[in-house]
């Protein structure tokens, strides 16, 4: 049986490797933004390909869609709307931004629910598999009438009776993923056979392969040191010691100063809590944080920036202000190494730098190399060149940004696959139920 897509907020395709994997034809796709539609242009040739706004696109992607159906059913609608409008990923930042009236209270992104739906409701799919982050389950949207409703109550009333589903938390180690990475994956389905199975078994994701202790017959989790211990070392100190002949294995020099924060820094801690590189003394209050009147965390101004018994400076993140060194404003999850021993936390944007969370090599003086971030993020397991079609060079940033915003794809392959398991009747019921699966985490 031939299956079907139509792949919407496709980015450069990540999630659509899963996809095709399980044996989907991605008719068409749709993203705005150039840059990072041109990579799904290279890797995914055979897809009609529309760059451009979805709410002004919607007409041409419905009109491709069903001519390249030719009166066959389309099977998935795949769509991985944008989340930064509902991320926790900054929460704190928008959530003072409202507050001082700088930023709607309905973000626009979250809107893109809306078209989106309509396609659903035009085409018809078999499924219809959303992607977002948990907060995604809180989430009010303004409907076509400007009136405030949660989005997965707008998306069950828009797609009618005849489909059956509800959103559930996926935490993407589980599936052998080497990062933590939790999204709140929506299903819906008009097809007898995964509305048979939802109500006999309450859920259509697959049960955990992994768990983080390794419990109940699943593997532990995959963890760092799996994952990446085997490549060359690398070091940010030096342009001879940051590279090496592996593609992509590079990594970013660190100056003097921040280099000494990072290489005084133990496994697991954050340079902000470093103690004395030169007497020694290692009880020098360590960095916290306290939540203001307002409910925002704030990071504390008490921790001392100069050792307690010797006076010099800790090696612990600063900057000169007013002709002073004083300690840098941020976390004990900024200047962090990660752990070699656990799943990585989820991949952002910003992985290659320092200051941001969690991003320090588990045990050398350096960020992941974006080689390394690619294993974390399963794609070595798949096909994919970070190269488009006219042959332009792709920036880091852009590789970067495509990561932070996608899911690992062997992770979204269990998910797929089991789908289609159910689909074509070769799942067997017992299989999908669990200890680990829990009705509590069903948000419709
Ligand atoms: C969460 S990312 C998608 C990740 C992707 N599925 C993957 O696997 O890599 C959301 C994407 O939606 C795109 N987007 C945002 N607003 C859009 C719009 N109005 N029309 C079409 N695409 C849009 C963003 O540029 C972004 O690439």
């Amino acid at each position: 049986m031939t299956r079907t897509a139509l792949s919407l907020f496709t980015s450069g395709g990540l999630g659509d490797l899963a996809v095709r994997q399980a044996g989907f034809d991605i008719l068409v796709s749709n993203e705005v933004l150039e840059d990072r539609h041109a990579l799904f242009k290279f890797n995914f040739p055979s897809t009609f390909a529309i760059t451009g706004d979805i709410w002004r696109q919607a007409g041409r992607i419905e009109a491709e869609t069903l001519q390249r159906l030719s009166g066959k059913a389309l099977t998935l609608l795949y769509a991985t709307p944008p989340c930064q409008g509902m991320s926790k990923n900054g929460r704190g930042k928008l959530l003072s931004a409202i507050r001082a009236g700088r930023k709607p209270v309905h973000d626009e992104r979250n809107r893109l629910i809306v078209p989106t739906i309509e396609l659903a409701r035009r085409l018809q799919p078999e499924i219809l598999l959303l992607e977002n982050v948990p907060e995604m389950a809180d989430t009010l949207v303004l409907d076509e009438h400007d009136k405030p409703v949660r989005i997965l109550e707008y998306v069950a009333e828009r797609l009618g009776p005849d489909y059956a589903g509800g959103a559930e938390v996926v935490e993407f180690a589980d599936y052998g993923v080497p990062q933590c990475r939790q999204r709140l994956i929506t299903i819906y389905s008009r097809n007898q056979h995964i509305k048979d199975w939802l109500s006999s078994c309450g859920s259509l994701t697959p049960q955990p392969t992994h768990a983080a202790e390794g419990r109940d017959g699943a593997k532990p989790w995959v963890s760092v040191r799996d994952a990446i211990a085997h490549f060359p070392p690398l070091d940010a100190k030096s342009p001879e010691t940051a590279a090496s002949e592996i593609p992509f294995h590079r990594v970013p020099l660190l100056d003097a100063m921040k280099y000494w924060w990072v290489e005084n820094t133990p496994p697991e801690r954050s340079a902000f809590d470093n103690q004395c590189a030169a007497c020694g003394f290692a009880q020098n209050p360590t960095h916290s944080s306290v939540r203001d009147s307002s409910g925002i965390n704030r990071a504390s101004r008490m921790t001392p920036l100069h050792c307690q018994q010797c006076g010099k400076m800790l090696p612990r993140p600063s900057v000169e202000r007013n002709g002073k060194r004083q300690l840098m404003h941020g976390y004990t999850s900024a200047y962090k190494r990660m752990s070699y021993d656990k799943p990585a936390s989820a991949l952002t944007r910003n992985l290659s730098y320092a200051c941001s969370d969690n991003k320090i090599h588990p045990e050398q003086n350096r960020v992941l190399s974006l080689h390394e971030a690619f294993h974390i993020h399963s794609l070595d397991q798949y096909d994919y060149a970070w190269r488009r079609t006219d042959g332009r060079k792709v920036s880091d940033k852009t590789i970067r940004e495509i990561i932070g915003e996608s899911v690992p794809p062997a992770g979204m392959q269990a998910l797929v696959d089991h789908l289609v398991g159910i689909l074509e009747g070769t799942k067997l019921h017992f299989e999908a139920v669990g200890p680990l699966f829990s009705l509590s985490n069903r948000a419709a």
